[in-house]
């Protein structure tokens, strides 16, 4: 974790006596870090002890001018490549699930867009409530991951489940979601969302993708150190830390996206629901009931779309013997009916490098869902079938299949 900046957000909770081992094993580890103190963590950890043990000053408060100048509140959140929270008390864990905003850690919590970690500490009475089980839930849906708690012998006499996890394990842990920078240097791009296609002032053709896949793709890419352009059809997500996002609306647009942005891209990846057809001619006014007859339906005449990823397949130069393709393209497929022979037949008629295929039928996986469950096909005829996962998890997948075909010799 060599010079990875690690932010340590602190709760307030009898397991705060663990945090120095904790900031101990991740300098170890290499890591960059700098504490954020609630005002109940100050009452069970020294901040000096902190601040000796980092090496840089502790923050904790939001409304200190000398805290503010020295590194602002925003800026703390941009610098953290991971939030690891931990204690995450019930009371933060609570703050966090609600949006709250009123204190220094909370306000980084909230600005920041790096992945955070919570470690949870509490009583087992107050991590067993409804309240705090519906919190942590939203928060896992959210994307806040977990560690622990671990169960056994708790600070305030109970037995059960409420202990933090050692901070070794913490550590490792946190080297596991800031990845490897396998990807340092490489150039990527990714499309995501589904495209608009105008009809009349008002009115679009759209379909159903969230854009959630590809946003997961290309924040997995950034966080392995690749340079990151993500060309977004319209949705409403935000751009993942250290992406350029490009937006576009429409087919013909995110073409003239991609065009530009290839070039030099050693990883092209299409996840964006690209729609097949458009209105031959769009209406610049709103077309009005009043100019068709009485009772007669609209009749929209469409008009075929390029296919963006068979024409980036296309104008690839023929890779040399043992060497990878240049760029590595991969595509999505959406497929109602006969998954994996269809998805072979996508594959071979786009002529792609790796499918990832879903079937749109399965409950909760594809669409809108934050989870999906898909088979990862490669040009060689290799087929990899993952269990439903969370999104950034088969992103991880992704990458880790990208990698293996970026080595040479495959
Ligand atoms: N795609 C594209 N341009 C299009 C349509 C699709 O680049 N005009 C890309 C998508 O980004 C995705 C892959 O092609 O990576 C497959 O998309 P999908 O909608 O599953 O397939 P289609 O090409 O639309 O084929 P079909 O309609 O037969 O399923």
């Amino acid at each position: 974790m060599n010079g990875r900046r690690v932010l340590l957000v602190v709760g307030g909770g009898i397991a705060a006596y663990k945090v120095p081992e904790l900031v101990r094993a991740l300098r170890q580890a290499g890591c960059q870090v700098r504490c954020a103190l609630t005002e109940a963590a100050a009452a069970f950890v020294s901040p000096l002890v902190l601040q000796s043990l980092t090496g840089q000053p502790v923050c904790r408060s939001l409304l200190s001018a000398g805290e503010e100048g020295q590194i602002g509140h925003i800026e703390l959140a941009d610098w953290a490549e991971l939030v690891l929270i931990a204690p995450a008390s019930a009371d933060l864990l609570a703050r966090m699930a609600g949006g709250h905003a009123g204190d220094l850690p909370t306000a980084v919590l909230l600005a920041t867009r790096a992945p955070l970690l919570a470690a949870p500490a509490m009583n087992v009475n107050m991590w067993e409530h409804p309240a705090t089980q519906a919190n942590v839930a939203l928060l896992r849906e959210r994307g806040v991951r977990f560690a622990g708690p671990e169960s056994g012998e708790l600070a305030c006499g109970w037995q059960g489940s409420g202990r933090m996890s050692e901070p070794g394990a913490l550590a490792a842990q946190a080297a596991l979601l800031l990845g490897t920078r396998s990807l340092a240097g490489a150039r990527v791009l990714v499309t995501a969302g589904g495209t608009r296609e105008r009809l009349d002032a008002v009115r679009v053709l759209a379909n159903r993708s969230s854009g959630k896949m590809g946003f997961a793709v290309a924040a997995e890419a950034a966080r392995r150190g690749a340079e990151v352009v993500l060309v977004a059809a319209p949705c409403a997500l935000p751009t993942p830390a250290g992406v350029r996002r490009v937006d576009v609306e429409s087919a013909l647009e995110m073409r003239e996206a991609v065009r530009a942005e290839a070039p030099g891209a050693a990883v092209v990846v299409m996840s964006a629901a690209v729609a097949d057809f458009r209105p031959a001619r769009p209406q610049s006014h709103k077309i009005k009931k009043e100019e068709l007859a009485e009772d007669a339906g609209l009749h929209i005449e469409l008009l075929r779309n390029p296919d963006i990823l068979a024409e980036l397949c296309a104008a690839r130069p023929a890779a040399a013997p043992g060497a990878p393709p240049v760029p590595i393209v991969v595509g999505f497929a959406a497929e109602s009916r006969d998954l994996l022979a269809a998805a072979r037949r996508k594959l071979a008629r786009k002529g792609c490098d790796l499918l990832v295929a879903n079937d749109i039928r399965q409950p909760g996986g594809g669409f809108e869902s934050d989870e999906n469950a898909v088979v990862l096909l490669d040009a060689a005829g290799g087929a990899e079938e993952l269990p439903r996962l969370p999104k950034a998890e088969v992103a991880a997948h992704l990458w880790d299949r990208v990698e293996k075909l970026r080595e040479p010799g495959l």
